[in-house]
């Protein structure tokens, strides 16, 4: 990964002196990108910190919007300085285009608004009282029926030509009783195969698996159980349209 060739020298400085604490542009100069970017007219607060991004609630003109911001320096696992990421513009595009084609395809998905840079904005779920909750973090009531949704959606998703990759109880909002796919970073498009449509279907086998995994493991708990093979070959039958996995 480039490193040195980023890093100007104001940014090295700080960086030595540590005033760049955790390498990252502060609170004060992200909501300043926000704000001259045009995806908001203000900025109200952090919802999340994650990994590679921060998701912030704001404000367009008087409705609420949530703003995805991938951060611009990552620090190494191997440790040393942190590396300044080049391909943040090129996440937040490849996200903002997966969210863009399933809210196509009409699934449930925050609407996408607008990307600028290393950051899009996207609507707003949740209230006042706070952003909805990931399916993780609650109990479900009716959590037979919310697992039949969450199959049906993961189908519809493939429908609008998209495997979500990195599906879990952590990236699935529960908004309205009903279930709201997020973070869209790491999808596979899967409506055009490209040159090599069998690797693209085994990729996309291999990322549903790993998802209806993950929440197997989050529906255990309610001693319900996902048919994943038979799912899995259904979704994969309806991709194939050139009959390479015959
Ligand atoms: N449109 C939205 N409305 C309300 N809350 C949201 C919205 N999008 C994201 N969030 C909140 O932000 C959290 C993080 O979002 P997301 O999963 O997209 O990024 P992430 O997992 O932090 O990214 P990373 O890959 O860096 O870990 C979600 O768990 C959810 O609580
Ligand atoms: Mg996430």
């Amino acid at each position: 990964m480039p490193n040195d060739p980023y890093l100007d020298a104001s940014v090295a400085w700080r960086i030595k002196s540590g005033i760049l604490d955790l390498h990252e542009a502060g609170y004060r100069d992200i909501r300043e990108a926000i704000l001259s970017s045009g995806l908001a007219t203000d900025v109200i607060g952090l919802i999340s910190a994650g990994k590679e991004a921060d998701v912030y609630l704001a404000g367009f003109n008087e409705g609420p919007i949530a703003i995805k911001v991938y951060r611009l320096y990552q620090t190494s696992h191997k440790g040393g300085r942190p590396i300044k990421l080049d391909q943040t513009g090129w996440l937040a595009a490849k996200e903002y285009e997966m969210t863009r084609q399933a809210w196509k395809g009409g699934v449930r998905v925050p609407t996408p608004a607008r990307r600028a840079e290393n950051m899009f904005s996207m609507r707003y779920l949740g209230d006042e009282s706070g952003p909805a909750p990931r399916l993780n973090d609650i109990e479900l009531d009716e959590p037979e029926s919310f697992l039949t949704k969450v199959i049906n959606g993961v189908e519809e998703l493939a429908k609008a030509g998209v495997v979500h990759s990195d599906l879990s109880a952590y990236n699935i909002l529960v908004y309205e009783h009903e279930p709201w796919f997020i973070d869209f970073s790491e999808a596979l498009r899967v409506d055009r195969l490209g040159n090599a449509p069998w690797q693209r279907l085994q990729e996309a086998s291999v990322a549903l698996e790993r998802g209806l995994n993950s929440l197997k493991g989050y529906f255990s708990k309610y001693g319900l159980e996902i048919d994943s093979k038979t799912a899995i070959s259904r979704i994969l039958r309806t991709l194939d349209k050139f009959g390479v996995l015959e």
